[in-house]
């Protein structure tokens, strides 16, 4: 469903008259079908030279691409706006209000999976004794999975959030930063992050600190969703959350998202590639408006995201063209075109 909530948002950013220049290369599966890789090197050298990139959403040989853009350009931040549009069809009774940002570490913690068998690791670690004062071949047969929080890492996200919470502040809002770990049972891993997020949030004047674990936070969302400005959390709560959060404003047919701090930054909506709704035309397409009006701020085209946002606010607050997610028959690109005649 990637390619079809890509082609209306090109389209939108086309038509509007925008000041940008779009090239698409071949790539994901049509590439795949084409030449048997789903991420040909032009497209990787046409990502490297870009300003920005605009990514959909990948499934099976396609996450290759998710791979470079991530990892191999280092973006360690995953923002994941959550703000609630008037009209978009949340299960919360009041989600009016709802504006806050999520920072997802994306760059380490349980990704990319590190695992093995645990007879490798009981050979590799005869030594190690766990809470029960067991070696590890006392588990027999079965699998595990490194999790890896480092100083440089954690560092790096915790100054991002930190800033991110400052310039909130500058902007109206509270100018709080959530931490959200388990350090009731990691308590080395999560208790590190939390450490290092809490000791660089106070060093900034003005900046409010609390800290929640994840299952308290979790409900917190849904019970206390205003009291939320900026939230940061290592890769996979932060994968998890995000969806939750997405929900609660309208779904993951709205929440976007920007992967930035590496060589070249690259912006996709939250959502996979909705098998279940692929092909037929229907996807709602604003989580990657969203995404390219996130990526329309970042190249410092601040009046065309504005009026990118703007026109998407406009379509939810009208409710004439909304997609099946949120209770309308508008296909994809008739709430795409409803969007571009409000620009
Ligand atoms: P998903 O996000 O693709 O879909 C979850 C549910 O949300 C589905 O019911 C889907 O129909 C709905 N949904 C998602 N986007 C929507 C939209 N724009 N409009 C309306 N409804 C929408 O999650 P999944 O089903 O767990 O994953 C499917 C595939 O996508 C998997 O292969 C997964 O690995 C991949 N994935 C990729 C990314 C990415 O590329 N960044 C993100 C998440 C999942
Ligand atoms: C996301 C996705 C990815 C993740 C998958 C596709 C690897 O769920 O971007 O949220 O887990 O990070
Ligand atoms: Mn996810």
């Amino acid at each position: 469903m990637g390619p079809e909530v890509m082609e209306v948002t090109c389209h939108i950013l086309e038509t509007a008259g925008f000041d940008l220049e779009i090239v698409k290369p071949l790539c994901g599966m049509e590439a795949f079908k084409a030449q048997g890789n789903a991420f040909p090197d032009e497209a990787k050298r046409l990502c490297e030279e870009s300003d920005a990139i605009l990514f959909g959403a990948a499934e099976g040989p396609s996450v290759a691409i998710l791979v470079y853009l991530r990892w191999f350009m280092d973006n360690y931040i995953n923002l994941r706006p959550v703000k609630y549009y008037p009209g978009a069809l949340s299960p919360l009774k009041n989600p009016d209000g709802i504006n806050f940002m999520l920072i997802r570490e994306n760059s380490e913690g349980m990704y990319p999976g590190r695992e093995g068998d645990i007879s490798w690791l009981a050979r590799k670690m005869p030594d190690y004794k766990d809470p029960f004062d067991r070696t590890l071949d006392f588990y027999g047969e079965g699998k595990f999975a490194l999790r890896l929080i480092t100083r440089k890492g954690t560092d790096r996200i915790a100054k991002y959030a930190a800033n991110l919470a400052r310039e909130r502040r500058a902007q109206g809002f509270a100018g709080k930063v959530t931490c959200i770990t388990k350090s009731n049972v990691l308590r080395q891993s999560c208790g590190f992050f939390q450490k290092i997020v809490e000791e660089e949030v106070k060093k900034t004047p003005g900046i409010g600190y609390e800290h929640f674990h994840v299952d308290d936070a979790a409900r917190r969302l849904i019970r206390f969703p205003r009291d939320f400005d900026v939230i940061v959390t290592s890769n996979m709560f932060g994968d998890i959350l995000a969806d939750e959060a997405g929900e609660m404003v309208g779904g993951l047919g709205i929440a976007p998202s920007a992967c930035l701090g590496g060589r070249n930054p690259y912006f996709e909506p939250v959502h996979g590639s909705a098998p279940d709704i692929a092909g037929k035309g229907v996807a709602n397409p604003t989580a990657m408006v969203l995404s390219a009006k996130m990526m329309l701020d970042y190249l410092g085209m601040k009046n065309e995201a504005q009026a990118l946002e703007k026109a998407v606010a406009k379509v939810y607050g009208e409710g004439k063209h909304l997609t099946a997610d949120q209770g309308g028959t508008a296909t994809t690109k008739k709430m795409a075109e409803a969007v571009l005649e409000k620009i």
